[in-house]
Parts: C-alpha cells; sequence; structure tokens
C-alpha cells in the first residue's frame, strides 16, 4: 500500500494545504491525534505487565504531549482555527483517542495488538511526514517542527517494530493483525471524509433551500393585525421580561 498511499498524499496535501484556512485545520487535527496518541501511552504505561516496555510507553507518551503542543503552536502562528471547526473536531476526540465504551485501546486490543496498531499508526505518520517535508508543505516554519517530530516518530516505529517482529518470530499472527489495523484506518479515513462531506453538502443545500424558498417570502410578507408584532424599541431587555411575568 506504500506507492499508492505516497502517491494519495502528494496529490492531497498540494491540495489540502494550499486551500486558505485548511492547513490550521490539519495541523488541529493532527494535535488532538498526538493528544490521543498520549492518552494511548499513558494507559499502556498503566496496565503493561512489561517493566521494560513501561519505560519507551512513557516516553513516547512524553513525545506524544510535546508533539500535541508544537502543533497548537503551530496553529496559533497561523490564526488558529474557527469555533465551529474546533468543536467539530473536539466532538470525536474521545473516539478519536481509542476511548469506547469507557475502555482504552490498550484495554481493548492487548498488548501484543496494541503493538501492532502503534507500528502500523506511527509508519504511517512518518510516511506523511515524509511526503510534506519533501514537497516543503505549508510553510518553512512548519516544516521545521514536522522535521523535529519525526525524528521522535522514528524511534516510536523502531521499537513497535522490534516487538511486532518479536512476536511474528513467537509465532503470534502479526501480518494479520498489521492488515486489519490497516483497512480500519482506511474505513476511518474515509468516514472523516463522508462526515466533512456531508456537513458541506448540507450547508450547500440548506443555503439553496434558502435563497430560493424561504428568501422569496420575505418580499411579500406583511405583518398582520392579531398576527406577530415587531418588538418594541427602547426599555431594557430585563424591563420588558418583568412586563411579561
Ligand atoms: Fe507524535
Ligand atoms: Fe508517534
Amino acid at each position: 500500500m506504500g506507492l499508492v498511499r505516497r502517491a494519495w498524499l502528494t496529490v492531497a496535501s498540494e491540495v489540502a494545504w494550499r486551500i486558505p484556512g485548511r492547513p490550521q485545520r490539519l495541523l488541529a487535527a493532527f494535535a488532538l491525534a498526538e493528544r490521543g496518541s498520549m492518552l494511548d501511552m499513558l494507559s499502556a504505561v498503566e496496565h503493561t505487565e512489561r517493566r521494560e516496555l513501561r519505560r519507551r510507553y512513557f516516553r513516547h507518551a512524553l513525545d506524544e504531549a510535546r508533539h500535541a503542543t508544537l502543533f497548537a503552536g503551530r496553529v496559533r502562528a497561523l490564526g488558529g482555527v474557527g469555533r465551529a471547526e474546533a468543536a467539530l473536531e473536539d466532538s470525536g476526540q474521545l473516539v478519536d483517542a481509542g476511548i469506547v465504551g469507557g475502555q482504552t485501546l490498550f484495554e481493548r486490543l492487548g498488548e501484543e495488538e496494541f503493538l501492532s496498531f502503534v507500528y502500523v499508526a506511527e509508519a504511517d505518520a512518518v510516511e506523511q511526514f515524509e511526503v510534506y517535508l519533501r514537497r516543503r508543505l505549508p510553510d518553512p516554519e512548519t516544516c521545521a517542527t514536522l522535521a523535529r517530530i519525526l525524528k521522535d516518530e522514528l524511534f516510536h516505529v523502531s521499537y513497535s517494530r522490534t516487538e511486532v517482529e518479536r512476536a511474528a518470530a513467537a509465532g503470534r499472527p502479526m501480518a494479520l493483525s498489521m492488515a486489519k489495523h490497516r483497512w480500519r484506518r482506511v474505513w476511518q479515513g474515509w468516514l472523516r471524509f463522508t462526515r466533512d462531506f456531508g456537513a458541506r453538502m448540507g450547508g450547500l443545500w440548506l443555503g439553496v433551500a434558502y435563497l430560493t424558498v424561504v428568501a422569496p417570502f420575505r418580499l411579500f410578507a406583511r405583518l398582520e393585525p392579531g398576527g406577530w408584532q415587531l418588538p418594541e424599541r427602547g426599555g431594557s431587555t430585563l424591563d420588558a421580561a418583568r412586563r411579561e411575568s
């Protein structure tokens, strides 16, 4: 899937990073994803029985917390995101962070599955950042931030790959597990795309309906005796409220 994904990332990044306001939204989504990864790793620190991995999980969690702060800093430097967009991103935060039904990803998957998920997600992130850096997108300062983050992501890939290879050598079905996670990520990407597309189409059709159906009525609308009345001008809102009580 590497070649197809790289080609898709190249095309998508050329479009996505150049639409005004879009870089901030993408970077805000990255910041949330990093925060979600930090929560996943803290859960792994709490639940793992393997002492040597606990240290790695903890370092990984600290890295992801730092990445979330760095991405949030870039969002602010580029002018921030609108409140509606921030709310839309925030609304999916628990699910994006892998917390479903009160259970963290580690609790739901178990350690081996969790490590194969980490490896797939981190390898995808490395591939994605390398495409952006190669295309020098979206701007030099963000690229410098990405290059800084990329060093940590390479560590995340290398230790999770070592663990996946160790489990595979012990006869565990890790190839199947990784294939499952890869396809789940494709499916989740599709769901995100359809959610955004649906929101835009909904806004578009409501706008069209307003202009063609609702707005023309205003031209013919008249106030009638006994019907709705214009509010009285003057007087405080508090006075008006007291008169109604
Ligand atoms: Fe990260
Ligand atoms: Fe990472």
